[in-house]
């Protein structure tokens, strides 16, 4: 078995809550170093926040979390309350975490432990925008050889965008990090909107895991019982869609997903089509293949390893 060294990146959000919840179920393959938040779907005073709400609901309040980026690296924040509520995780009854959080700021904690863990050892799984990632990456380049390899939540093809007709929000938020990192050369999967729309949390899914009858089980439940509202008016789904959770099951379970080595490149220049990410899935460039863009899953073996995972906390 295979076990990751990880550093996730997120704003939370509620399919970042589940991401977290399944990586902290899955210790025998997951070490995780750490969470850094940085300002996304909220601010991130509530990103960082959420993250510790979660860690408690999880039981593990020994988990190291630092605050990163309170904004993009070059342009105002956009947040998505629309879609996460006020608070960001909306649902659930929340409360004050009394875990606090870890010093330091989250920058300077990927920098720290890429030059300290072994070169090619951590592997870095973002669940929101990249803008600490690509804080990172420019004030310390010589990180960017040491990254195992870089699984994230983002972009779309084939599906267009969700908070612009191009593009998707992580990409859509901080474009100049999107930028570097797919031009840093580190090996790069992509869970874009095109695979993270096929795992769908339905009533009867959704309902297995208020069946777990735990607080956590129902915790998520509830989290997603309010999630799916924003994708059901807009597209007419059967359920929110799962999101982030693809980047950690892609970690435990790859054979979930497959995909294609593309090439993608982010728009940063022209306001109409602002952080879209332009994969050339037909190669009718000679621009070199730079990412694992993933198009298919496998939704119930997802769902069923998700339920069986948060079974554990
Ligand atoms: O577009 C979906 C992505 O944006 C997800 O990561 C969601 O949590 C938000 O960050
Ligand atoms: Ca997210």
């Amino acid at each position: 078995m295979t076990r990751h060294k990880v550093i996730i990146d997120t704003d939370p959000g509620q399919d970042d809550a589940v991401a977290i919840l399944l990586a902290l179920a899955s210790p025998d393959e997951i070490d995780l170093l750490g969470l850094t938040c940085v300002a996304g779907n909220v601010p991130l005073e509530r990103t960082q926040t959420n993250a510790r709400i979660i860690c408690e609901v999880a039981g593990k309040p020994e988990t190291a979390i630092r605050a990163g980026c309170d904004a993009p690296m070059r342009r105002p924040l956009v947040t998505a309350e629309h879609v996460h509520g006020k608070t960001g995780l909306d649902g659930p009854d929340l409360f004050e975490p009394s875990m606090p959080l870890t010093d330091g700021h989250g920058v300077d904690f990927i920098i720290e432990t890429l030059r300290r863990e072994p070169a090619g050892s951590v592997t870095l799984c973002t669940l929101g925008p990249l803008t600490n990632i690509g804080s990172a990456f420019q004030r310390a380049p010589d990180i960017i050889a040491r990254v195992k390899k870089l699984v994230m939540m983002g972009g779309a093809y084939f599906e267009v965008g969700n908070i612009t007709p191009a593009a998707e929000f992580n990409i859509y938020v901080d474009p100049e990090a999107a930028e570097i990192v797919f031009k840093s050369g580190v090996p790069i999967v992509v869970m874009p909107l095109d695979v993270t729309h096929k795992v769908l949390a339905t009533k009867p899914r959704v309902d297995a895991l208020r069946a777990l009858n735990s607080r956590v089980g129902i915790f998520t439940a509830e989290m997603l019982d309010f999630f799916e509202r924003f994708d059901v008016a807009k597209y007419g789904s059967a359920g929110g869609p799962l999101h982030d959770p693809c980047v950690i099951a892609y970690l435990l379970q790859p054979d979930l997903f497959s995909g294609r080595h593309v090439n993608v490149e982010i728009e940063t220049q022209s306001e109409l089509t602002l952080g879209m990410t332009v994969a050339d899935w037909w190669g009718v460039t000679d621009r070199a293949a730079n990412a694992l863009f993933i198009g298919q899953v496998d939704a119930d073996g997802f769902f069923d390893l998700l339920t069986k995972r948060l079974a554990r906390l």
